[in-house]
């Protein structure tokens, strides 16, 4: 049994998990004081994509945009800011300049501050409202590699090579894939007030698996989603098979 029933699973193709998705973000910019947690990766590209027009066409959440202040969930270390493949100059490709969110509103924990002090900037701006994640294909959440503790908090570490493998195909090769990153910890993500979960792929069908179902363990960071009382799982027809019945 999980530990935490308040998990709702909705399976869902990507362009529609995307859409929920993008429109649960929505709600908060409707919020007096939007507050959002960004993840980078393919699993939660097409979300950005959906909100940006839904913000288009809606004054509302222009307004909405112009009150949020955006914190990203981790960055490699060693490349430059402006590099391509930096998540913040992902977050300014992808959801900053389409969604319009000015670039001072989006925060990245960066290895020049002490880390510890992410969390609490996150707390002065008044705490996650909405935190989306993606799942890696070893259960990591943000760059939380397996080992991590389910207390911790933002912190440089090291990249595990399953993850480097993964991410090298927006590298190139593997050499330019960078060994450390600084993450929010897994006990950061937790204080989040609503966290959403995007997996695709039968690549992620372990790691989300065992993420529901299976112990919670720092041997799979995604397992500590069970101690949080509101999580929402859109995953598709591949990533939820062994989740649903006679998968
Ligand atoms: C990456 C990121 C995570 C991301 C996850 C899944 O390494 N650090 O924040 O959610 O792994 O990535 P993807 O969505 O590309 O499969």
């Amino acid at each position: 049994m999980p530990a935490s029933s308040s998990l709702r699973l909705i399976v869902a193709d990507r362009d529609e998990a995307s859409r929920q998705a993008a429109d649960l973000l929505a709600g908060v910019l409707r919020t007096e004081s939007p507050v959002l947690g960004l993840a980078t990766g393919s699993s939660v590209e097409a979300v950005y994509e959906e909100l940006a027009i839904l913000v288009s066409g809606d004054p509302e959440l222009q307004s909405g945009v112009s009150r949020a202040q955006a914190f990203a969930l981790d960055e490699y270390i060693g490349l430059p800011p402006d590099d391509a493949n930096s998540y913040r100059a992902t977050l300014l490709r992808q959801f900053a300049e389409p969604v319009g969110l000015a670039p001072d509103h989006l925060h990245l924990p960066s290895p020049q501050a002490v880390a510890a002090a992410y969390d609490d900037e996150i707390a002065r701006a008044g705490g996650i409202r909405l935190q989306l994640l993606g799942i890696g294909s070893n259960g990591h959440i943000g760059f939380n590699e397996p080992g991590s503790l389910l207390n911790s908090r933002t912190r440089l570490v090291d990249l595990d090579e399953r993850t480097r493998r993964d991410n090298a195909r927006f590298f190139g090769a593997l050499d330019a894939v960078p060994m450390q990153a600084i993450t929010q910890g897994i006990g950061t993500i937790l204080n989040a007030a609503t966290l959403v979960v995007l997996a695709f792929g039968s690549a992620k069908a372990e790691a989300l698996t065992a993420a529901i179902l299976g112990p919670v363990t720092p041997d799979l960071p995604a397992s500590a989603l069970q101690h949080h009382p509101d999580v929402i799982v859109l995953a598709d027809e591949e990533a939820s098979r062994m989740l649903r019945p006679g998968g």
